[in-house]
């Protein structure tokens, strides 16, 4: 078992960080927080959501959020739309890369775009269709890969069927979720190398929630399977609206320490990234998520 010498790194804390906060978030914070980031040379940023404002209404804000970013050559601002509406946005706010996200569990689904698992992928055909049309890529998130809030355990074939049909769509990543953070490394193990008999491994990303703490030990199980792309979010913010208890993606910071112990290349500068989650953890009035963040920090002071 090798692994791999480089990893994507997908931020993604200025959208599924921020979408659960109860208080709006200013655009303007949420702006800089980006513009923190890709100085502190992280490449992909998912930037906002073109959801439901009556959803999702942290989000409500996405084409100013758009509008305000500088940006910069080689980072890219994938967006989530849900449907051809949030299409329709997201290409007029200039976004460069969509996500479509479907679950799978039918309670999730339901819960989270209001349809059952396979009408969602009905839309998301039509999204995907239309985005690749105009050469706008397309990443595929799959949520509850390893546990639902309201199903309990899954089994890996229903996130192989949804993998399936998002690769046939052609999303060019597809992303297995623990949305609400509770799989473990087995588990982890046996989920990807499911959907890795259907979809080449270097396609997959890993998207880790935190609450049971096995966040980063998922990941290495993941990077042990072939997995060389992660979403994480900057001090662990973050949450789902509809994964209630659930608590932040894995801070970058701390992912960050993990691949930096193993040799593993990212293009992120620990120092600009802390400062980021620094930035963002002020305007919200709350102490870092990331153990990682503190532990530098205390060191230093
Ligand atoms: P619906 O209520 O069935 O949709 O919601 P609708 O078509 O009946 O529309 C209802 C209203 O929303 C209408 O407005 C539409 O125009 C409007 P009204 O006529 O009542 O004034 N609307 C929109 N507005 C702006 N942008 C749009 C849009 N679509 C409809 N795109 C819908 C269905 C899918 C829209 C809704 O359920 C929704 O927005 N869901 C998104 C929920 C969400 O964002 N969840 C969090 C992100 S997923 C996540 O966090 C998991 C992830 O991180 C991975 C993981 O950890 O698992 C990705
Ligand atoms: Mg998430």
């Amino acid at each position: 078992m090798t692994l791999p010498k480089k990893v994507r790194i997908v931020e993604v804390g200025p959208r599924d960080g921020l979408q659960n906060e109860a208080k709006p978030v200013p655009a303007a914070a949420k702006i800089e927080l980006i513009h923190r980031l890709q100085d502190a040379g992280v490449s992909i940023i998912e930037a906002t959501a073109f959801v439901s404002p009556k959803w999702v209404p942290q989000m409500a804000d996405n084409a100013e959020v758009m509008a305000g970013i500088r940006r910069k050559p080689g980072v890219t601002y994938p967006v989530l739309v849900p449907n051809m509406k949030g299409l329709d946005a997201a290409i007029a706010a200039g976004a460069d890369e969509v996500v479509v996200f479907g679950a799978a569990t039918e309670s999730f689904s339901k819960r989270n775009t209001n349809c059952s698992i396979d009408e969602g992928l009905a839309r998301f055909e039509g999204v995907a269709q239309a985005a690749i049309a105009k050469g706008i890529r397309v990443r595929g998130d799959i949520s509850v890969c390893l546990g639902c809030p309201y199903e309990g355990k899954v089994d890996p074939a229903a996130v192989v069927h949804v993998a399936r049909a998002l690769d046939a769509m052609g999303c060019y990543e597809i992303t297995v979720c623990d949305t609400i953070g509770i799989g473990t490394a087995g588990e982890t193990r046996r989920m990807i190398e499911a959907v890795a008999k259907h979809i080449p491994v270097e396609r997959m990303a890993g998207h880790f929630h935190d609450t049971y703490s096995q966040a980063l030990t998922n990941i290495y199980a993941a990077l042990e399977c072939g997995i060389m792309t992660f979403d994480s979010s900057a001090s662990g913010l973050g949450g789902c609206p509809y994964a209630k208890g659930a608590t932040g993606n894995v801070a970058t910071e701390d992912v960050l320490y993990l691949l930096n112990g193993l040799g593993i290349e990212t293009g992120i500068n620990m120092d600009g990234l802390i400062a980021a989650g620094d930035f963002i953890c002020g305007v919200l009035g709350r102490p870092t998520l990331s153990r990682v963040a503190r532990a530098i920090r205390a060191r230093s002071a």
